[in-house]
């Protein structure tokens, strides 16, 4: 795409996703396997070419929220197995076997479509199940879990060779993650055969050492830690987002700014109009609280977030021109803003705010030897 629509765009850095994926792996025992998780547009970096990039790196899984994800994976040419880690409609079971998508199950009602599904394709499945042991959203609960298991494994389609649970809070409760494991730990000993799995990000880089089989890894892969203490690990944003000024204009103390009119000029000031708003999924809840970059420098936002503009405070930046680049997310100069402090600003966490950046906002990769 030309200059022409780089109104407010992602940019994804290839290097420091291989970088990423190089610590976490560094964190973990060789023999275990990673899934990368590139769920909800690969948290905001674009599906496909995030996907294939973990291909490329070596990822032994992918997993992925729903069906249609998974099969968009495989028709752009993705060969690793992938995962599904939300639970999988009746309705949506035929194209999960025929595309070769391992569902999570969670009972043997679920198991029982899922065989069918199979036996009317003339297929024989594998699956991993899942054991609730607190999390409270998918998964048997651990006390019933054995029965179910054996129940599952009566049927003649599928074949359980997964086993797994997911923690609630391993990035701030060490005792609630710690009872999950105690919970699971038998159900794994019992089953040694099968892949196991249980950590994401925050359980692993805080070092519990519950890595089992398998880990599935997000937001530590796209460079932002989970928690305090994995600032030390060096993880590299992967994606900046970026926009530029489209016009410029010096405003007299005491006139307003944006819907609403929240802000008043308390002196003169030079005002940019930056083309990004909540249609690109930049918060509202950023009005009057945040900062852009530009040249380098912080420029508060000034007024509300609009759908497409927002309008910022560039007195200080007396160099500041139209077409400038500015800086939502990412560095420039010796200035950086992550993903964690535009949470923190929107009562949210790093997750969202990555997930939630638009479908109208292009991606353009950069390093990537997939693409
Ligand atoms: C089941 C499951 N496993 C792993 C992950 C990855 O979590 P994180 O981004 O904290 O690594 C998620 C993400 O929500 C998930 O739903």
């Amino acid at each position: 795409m030309g200059k022409i629509n780089r109104r407010c765009w992602v940019e994804v850095d290839g290097r420091a996703l291989r970088h990423n994926f190089k610590v976490m792996r560094g964190l973990i025992p060789r023999t275990t396997q990673v899934l990368a998780v590139v769920k909800a547009n690969a948290y905001g970096h674009g599906l496909v070419a995030t996907a294939k990039e973990f291909e490329a790196i070596g990822t032994d899984w992918l997993g992925v929220a729903n069906v249609a994800e998974g099969v968009a994976l495989r028709q752009a040419g993705v060969k690793v197995p992938i995962m599904l880690l939300s639970a999988t409609l009746p309705e949506e079971m035929e194209d999960a076997v025929r595309h070769g998508l391992t569902l999570i199950l969670s009972s043997y009602a679920e198991a029982r479509t899922l065989d069918r599904t199979a036996k009317a394709l003339g297929e024989v499945v594998e699956a991993h199940f899942k054991i609730d042991t607190g999390m409270g959203r998918l998964g048997c609960w651990h006390t019933e879990a054995r029965a179910e298991l054996e129940r599952i494994r009566t049927l003649s389609q599928v074949v359980v060779r997964g086993l797994c649970t997911h923690f609630a809070s391993a990035d701030d409760d060490i005792g609630y993650t710690k009872q999950q494991w105690k919970a699971i730990a038998p159900f794994f000993e019992e089953n040694a055969n099968l892949l196991r799995h249980a950590a994401n990000s925050p359980a692993v880089t805080k070092r519990y050492g519950f890595q089992a089989d398998l880990v599935r890894l997000g937001l530590a892969l796209y460079g932002i830690p989970p928690h305090s203490e994995a600032r030390a690990l060096g993880l590299r944003p992967v994606l900046s987002w970026k926009s530029r000024v489209t016009l410029l204009h010096d405003v007299a103390k005491g006139r307003t700014v944006s819907y609403g009119a929240t802000y008043r000029l308390p002196r003169r000031q030079r005002l940019a109009v930056v083309a990004m708003g909540y249609g690109d999924g930049y918060f509202r809840l950023h009005s009057n609280a945040s900062h852009l970059l530009v040249r380098g420098k912080r420029c508060p936002i000034r007024g509300r977030v609009t759908m497409d503009q927002i309008s910022i405070d560039v007195t200080d930046v007396p160099d500041c021109r139209v077409g400038d680049e500015v800086v939502a997310l990412g560095i420039q100069g010796g200035e950086e803003i992550q993903a964690r402090e535009l949470a923190m600003q929107a009562q949210t966490i790093p997750w969202e705010i990555l997930t939630n950046i638009g479908a109208r906002v292009p991606r353009f990769y950069k390093h990537f030897r997939s693409t």
